[in-house]
């Protein structure tokens, strides 16, 4: 089975989460681009969505599906988006697509996260993919000589603007053992926006999609 085959099995099988009339929370990323794409199956059942980017925004837009701004709608029901790794605990690394901090406010704002994967998302310890960091832009090499003091290696993500005018740091060679805590200690450097770990907040399910099928994790 190819990556895209079981991005595909967790986005069908997300919507089963999804009850009629509600307003959803939708994610950024390929595999929420195929959630997106089942979503609009059922687009006449549903209120609308808060999308987490502008990009899905569009792709919501595209189907013809109502997009509503947070504000306007308070709290969700669900959010669905996708993560670039997760271990069985649920922690999350996030922002591949430099959507981060508007996922984790969408997340914050939503009474269930599904996060939806391929099961190479699946790993022991956070920290083999690059936390990404968003940041100020004029604190950007403050942030990242701190971040080196806390043993991680920042590469500036160039020409990459989030939809809030921030940059990008994507921390190399972090070993993730707490990542209560590190999401706590880099949210607090002075210019983060906030930081890719999902760990106060994490998933409440996991969709894992693999050879067998859809594995459901749990909180
Ligand atoms: C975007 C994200 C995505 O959820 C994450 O990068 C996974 O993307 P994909 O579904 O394309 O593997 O956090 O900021």
């Amino acid at each position: 089975m190819t990556p895209e085959q079981a991005k595909q099995l967790v986005a069908e099988a997300a919507i089963e989460y999804i009850e009629w009339d509600w307003v959803v929370g939708v994610g950024t990323g390929s595999t929420a681009n195929l959630f997106i794409d089942e979503l609009a199956k059922m687009k006449n059942n549903i209120e609308g969505t808060v999308a987490s980017s502008e990009a899905s925004a569009e792709r919501l837009r595209g189907h013809g599906i109502k997009v509503f701004e947070l504000d306007q709608v308070g709290d969700l029901p669900i959010y669905v988006d996708g993560a670039d790794e997760s271990t069985k605990h649920l922690h999350l690394i996030k922002g591949g697509g430099a959507a981060l901090t508007r996922e984790k406010i969408v997340a914050a704002a939503s009474e269930k996260f599904i996060c939806i994967a391929d099961d190479s998302k699946l790993v022991d310890t956070l920290g083999a993919f690059p936390l990404p960091v968003e940041v100020i832009p004029m604190s950007k090499s403050y942030v990242a000589r701190q971040l080196v003091k806390l043993g991680g290696n920042p590469v500036f993500r160039e020409g990459v603007v989030t939809d809030s005018g921030n940059y990008i740091l994507d921390v190399h060679d972090l070993k993730i053992t707490n990542p209560v805590e590190l999401e706590r200690e880099i949210n607090q450097l002075a210019g983060v926006v906030t930081n890719g770990l999902f760990a106060q907040r994490g998933a409440d399910v996991l969709l894992l999609g693999g050879k067998d099928g859809v594995t459901k994790i749990t909180a």
